[in-house]
């Protein structure tokens, strides 16, 4: 197959679709690679890299759109619209359903979207998504740690502490794939932890994970405003699937928390769990609310571009390779994760939701895949 890894155009996305060892194992595996120049140059990957591991370097996004299967990070950008094509495969994030405009465009180009964030595992889970919960989940208390410093609004504490003096207190609200990657970082600086989540069987797991030093609170409103009013630190990661979330933290709440403290919000991208969180970028990425800084930036991820595609491609490499060496109708007839991918193909929504969501007719995949 013909495989076509553009340069990111959404504004400062960094990463890449491939890195130079994705695209070795593809060019092992029998495919042409064609990569846009200087796609990697922000992280390091340069065009002599992925000349090396055996990709063309072409100078136009036109010639990348001729490839049979785009891989990419982000979803296409209005100037990549028209160069969509009948039948070519795009693999990449999507998020369609709060998208109408782009849904539009990909069911008018026939093309054949298969979205990173609705493959699914064996067990159910999103394994494409998990790689950026875990950046995210790291990437909150580097930047909580940073916030607490004077010089950037915060009360001036180091998270860890010093020997003779007490360390920070650290709230992590949700305990699943951000939470636990916040409370392991949290911990490993010597921070004092406490894990909330309303999920018991998810506490028991983090008590076994972690042992006695992280604390694990079930997660009420009660226990919620105590913790919250005594921590340095507060790490908002709950996520209630395919729904806003929760509003778990009050303005009255952030109100009681002491000048300084930092709340770094990582579920903003759904929303946000305090009624003071608003989206924020890297740009500009903290402001005060009584005080307090917030930090609330929707693609974290991003801060750490390079190790972020690392990550990613990890995951996305084997589903990349699958569908080059079978196409893209045996692949997702053999995998049934990789089916629930296809969002749009030849011009009907597959995915229900999005479907439901957008208010067009849902095709079976199974369907397509018959006919
Ligand atoms: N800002 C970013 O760049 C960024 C990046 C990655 C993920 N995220 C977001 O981070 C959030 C968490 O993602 P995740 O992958 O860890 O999800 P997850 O499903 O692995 O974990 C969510 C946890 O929240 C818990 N929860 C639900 N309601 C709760 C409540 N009332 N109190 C306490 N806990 C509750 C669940 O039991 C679960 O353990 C999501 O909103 C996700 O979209 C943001």
């Amino acid at each position: 197959m013909i495989i076509g890894i553009p340069k990111e155009i959404k504004n400062h996305e960094y990463r890449v679709g491939a890195t130079p060892g994705l695209v070795r194992l593809l060019v092992e595996g029998g495919h042409e690679v064609f990569v846009e120049t200087h796609a990697g140059d922000k992280i390091g990957y340069t065009d002599h890299m992925f000349s090396l591991a055996g990709a063309r370097i072409v100078h136009s996004p036109e010639e990348i759109y001729e490839c049979e299967m785009v891989i990419k990070v982000k979803e296409p950008q209005t100037s990549e619209y028209p160069l969509l094509k009948e039948g070519q495969i795009l693999f990449c994030y999507l998020h369609l359903a709060p998208d109408p405009v782009q849904t539009q465009q990909l069911i008018e180009s026939k093309i054949v979207a298969i979205a990173y964030e609705t493959v699914t595992d064996a067990q159910g889970r999103l394994p494409l998504l998990v790689p950026m919960s875990e950046m995210a989940g790291r990437i909150a208390i580097q930047v909580g740690a940073t916030s607490l410093q004077l010089n950037k609004g915060g009360k001036g504490m180091l998270l860890g502490g010093v020997p003779g003096v007490l360390p920070a207190r650290v709230a992590v609200i949700g305990g699943g794939v951000v939470g636990t990657e916040a409370a392991r970082m949290a911990l490993g600086l010597g921070a004092d932890v406490t894990i909330l989540d309303r999920d018991l069987n998810r506490l028991r797991t983090l008590d076994s994970l972690f042992g006695p030093r992280l604390k694990t609170l079930y997660s009420s409103p009660l226990n919620i405003e105590e913790s919250i009013i005594r921590s340095d630190l507060v790490i908002g990661a709950v996520l209630i699937p395919g729904k806003t979330a929760p509003k778990l933290i009050t303005r009255e709440m952030v109100k009681k928390m002491s000048p300084g403290s930092v709340l770094v919000d990582v579920a903003i991208d759904q929303g946000g769990c305090s009624e003071t969180s608003k989206a924020t970028t890297h740009a500009e990425p903290t402001y005060l609310v009584d005080g307090i800084v917030h930090y609330c930036v929707t693609n974290m991820p991003g801060a750490c571009a390079r190790t972020s595609t690392q990550a990613l491609t990890n995951a996305t490499g084997e589903y990349a390779l699958m569908i080059a060496n079978k196409g893209w109708k045996r692949a997702l007839s053999d995998h049934s994760g990789l089916r629930q991918g296809l969002n749009v193909c030849y011009g009907h929504v597959t995915n229900e939701s999005v479907a439901h969501d957008l208010g067009y007719s849902y095709v079976p995949v199974e369907k397509l895949l018959t006919s």
